[in-house]
């Protein structure tokens, strides 16, 4: 890969904060311009002041009409977007515009065409149809960047730089020329000796011994099970690969215009496992992430909550931008619902209450033509008199009225620990059962904890956890020394620490800790686990005992496991081969406890412990609400705190012990809450 020099002086403490020039929070979407005529554009103004929208993503698509014929520029039309933009006094997250490589450049140059590990070229036609570690298309990508920095750096309208967009999204793993090279040069820089390369991946196995860096190859298309540890490299690669395309063009930008923040649109949703975006933080001036509901799920609401709680994770606890979400139906689900009323201004509110300074969306104006023209927009197909306008208005409406929280963070005292490597590798194939899938272990325990009314901040194995009460460890797989003395050491200083199933048993080779299992928690949790036993589809077990509040279902897996003195077993298996056997167990550790879950606990069950965990750990929320009502906090630095409430029932709720000036009402609370079927309610609390 071609790199750029490294801007010489940069000085972090001189990026102007993305939202320097806004007041209040950020509103608006992406705005695709070259889409439509002028007219149309001049119409767009009226509306976006009318919707109260302040920042808007542009040339996100726009290389090919920035740059129709190679070197041929056409700046006219995004020159006068810009303009008119400051003019209304709207801010703009402006892009590199190299998230679609045009058509000349990949007839040109059909070698930055991405490839599938079958060896299938993914071709030019849709988007994102490059590679990003090949030279050429970094070559083109970086003097497209340049340019855009040069013509717009000073530009006022400009908030921050976007850089490229989703990057990975469609092609998380590349397994073309170019990343095989790259792949061999990085595992060079971790390794240094094919001997230790060797080691790490265990190559004594299955004649795959190499002699040298240059027989290596990505993971591709194999008769059976390619090297474990092989894949797992090529995961972390990958990840590496597409920042290092990120920091790339954020150098050429840092470079131009030193001052300017800059970002890239992540997608931490549960479903997104390509990038692990907790290594990216440090390059990221302010965290952006992209979410969509899923229109099937009916606890989409609950999923939404942990995405934004794992964008907030990745931002170390400040504030973030929801850079897209959508007003109503995709077009990329099988089928593509509408948002129930009022569903779209809860789900926006949730970002916010759950960390976010900007609400935006894809897009501000329903497209005509193209792939996306079925997606929902602030402005939709039918116009302005639509129950999508009105309800982006009010959203507008809405967010004026909560500019006050605007830097604030989000209180919690719990963690779950979230690892995108343990996801990568507790998902390869040649395992014990190929039906566990990390992250709805996730979460299942975000949503057990959500429905206790428990916030929690998503942390890695290795992070601070000193704040935390509860400290929830979901089938954390791979884990290195490390972060296994870390999560020991919380629960020595006083924190409850719960573990679960397929946690700690491999190093970060995917090598076994050996004698015995969950290798790397066995002495933290007095626990000895001598074989898994995984259950066949639909099979279940009866697991009995007070963690579970009597007796609870669990399916996929169970553990033949033995408990050391002092360890108190909470729950045990009431039927099948594991009949007697413990299933969940507890123990004291230095001034905490530490918890062992051996299985997968139905939703009742999960419901009994998560409930346990949160009371012995003093986690409960101060303010009891009803099921599915969801409250949060955000506190300023000067101590000001918000409590929000989101009622996503379709009954009227009732808070005690809530005492302030509520924002959207503009009333005061004089000691209760009332939360109407399907509101939200943000209150100032009193002092
Ligand atoms: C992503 C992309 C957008 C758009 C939306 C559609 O988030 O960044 O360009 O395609 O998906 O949901």
């Amino acid at each position: 890969m071609r790199r750029r020099s490294a801007p010489t002086a940069f000085d972090p403490a001189a990026v102007r904060p993305w939202n320097a020039r806004l007041t209040g929070l950020g509103y608006g979407g992406d705005y695709n311009p070259e889409q439509w005529d002028d007219d149309v554009r001049v119409e767009d103004l009226r509306l976006m002041r009318e919707a109260g929208v302040n920042i808007l993503s542009v040339a996100i698509f726009s290389w090919a009409t920035l740059e129709p014929r190679e070197g041929e520029l056409d700046w006219s039309w995004l020159d006068r977007t810009m303009d008119r933009l400051h003019d209304a006094g709207i801010q703009v997250a402006l892009a590199t515009a190299t998230a679609s490589p045009p058509p000349w450049l990949t007839r040109r140059h059909p070698e930055i065409l991405p490839r599938l590990a079958d060896g299938t070229v993914l071709h030019q036609g849709g988007r994102q149809a490059y590679s990003v570690t090949h030279p050429v298309h970094r070559d083109y990508a970086l003097r497209m960047t340049a340019r855009m920095a040069e013509r717009y750096g000073e530009h006022p309208a400009l908030a921050l730089w976007h850089v490229d967009n989703e990057i990975g999204c469609h092609v998380p793993r590349d397994y073309s020329d170019a990343a095989a090279a790259a792949f061999r040069t990085w595992l060079t820089e971790r390794y240094t000796t094919v001997e230790r390369l060797n080691e790490a991946w265990g190559t004594a196995f299955w004649s795959q011994r190499y002699g040298t860096f240059d027989d290596v190859l990505p993971p591709l298309a194999a008769p059976t099970f390619a090297n474990p540890t092989q894949q797992l490299d090529f995961d972390r690669f990958s990840s590496d690969a597409l920042l290092d395309y990120y920091r790339d063009l954020r150098d050429t930008l840092r470079e131009i215009t030193p001052h300017v923040p800059t970002t890239t649109n992540l997608m931490t949703t549960s479903a997104c496992k390509g990038m692990d975006y907790f290594s990216w933080a440090d390059d990221l001036d302010v965290v952006a992430n992209d979410h969509y509901t899923i229109a099937a799920d009916e606890d989409r609401h609950v999923e939404l909550a942990l995405a934004a709680d794992l964008s907030r994770g990745v931002a170390g606890g400040e504030p973030w931008m929801l850079m897209e979400h959508s007003t109503s139906a995709v077009n990329w689900q099988p089928r593509n619902r509408p948002k129930l009323p009022g569903e779209m201004l809860r789900n926006s509110l949730q970002h916010v209450a759950r960390g976010a300074d900007a609400v935006m969306f894809f897009q501000w104006r329903q497209s005509r033509a193209g792939a996306e023209k079925f997606h929902s927009a602030m402005l939709p197909h039918a116009g302005e008199d639509t129950d999508v306008w009105r309800s982006t208005v009010e959203l507008g409406e809405t967010l004026q009225r909560l500019g006050e929280v605007r830097g604030s963070r989000v209180s919690s005292r719990a963690a779950l620990v979230v690892d995108y490597p343990a996801w990568w590798a507790s998902e390869l194939d040649s395992h014990p059962t190929q039906e566990l899938r990390y992250m709805d272990e996730v979460r299942s325990w975000h949503a057990a904890l959500w429905e206790q009314g428990v916030t929690v901040d998503t942390v890695t194995p290795r992070a601070d956890l000193d704040g935390y009460d509860l400290v929830v460890v979901p089938t954390l797989y791979l884990v290195d020394d490390a972060g296994a003395a870390n999560i020991a050491a919380a629960a020595e200083r006083g924190a409850t620490v719960a573990v679960t199933f397929f946690s700690g048993i491999v190093d970060g080779c995917d090598q076994v800790r050996l004698g015995g299992y969950p290798g790397a928690f066995r002495d933290l949790l007095g626990v000895r686990t001598e074989e898994f036993y995984t259950l066949q589809e639909g099979e279940t077990l009866s697991v009995v005992g007070k963690a579970v509040d009597g007796e609870a279902r669990a399916d996929l897996w169970s553990e033949k496991t033995h408990v050391a003195d002092g360890t108190e077993v909470v729950a045990a298996y009431d039927d099948g081969p594991l009949a007697g056997w413990p299933a969940v167990t507890r123990r004291d550790v230095g001034d905490g406890t530490a918890w062992y879950v051996g299985t997968r606990l139905d939703r009742a069950g999960l419901g009994a412990l998560a409930s346990r965990l949160a009371q012995s750990s003093g986690t409960t929320p101060r303010v009891v609400a009803p099921a599915g009502v969801e409250v949060t906090r955000r506190v300023a630095d000067d101590g000001t705190a918000w409590l929000f409430a989101i009622n996503h029932t379709a009954h009227d709720a009732v808070l005690d012990d809530v005492t302030g000036a509520e924002l959207l009402t503009g009333t005061t609370t004089p000691g209760v809450l009332e939360v109407p079927a399907g509101a939200v309610r943000v209150v100032r609390l009193a002092a």
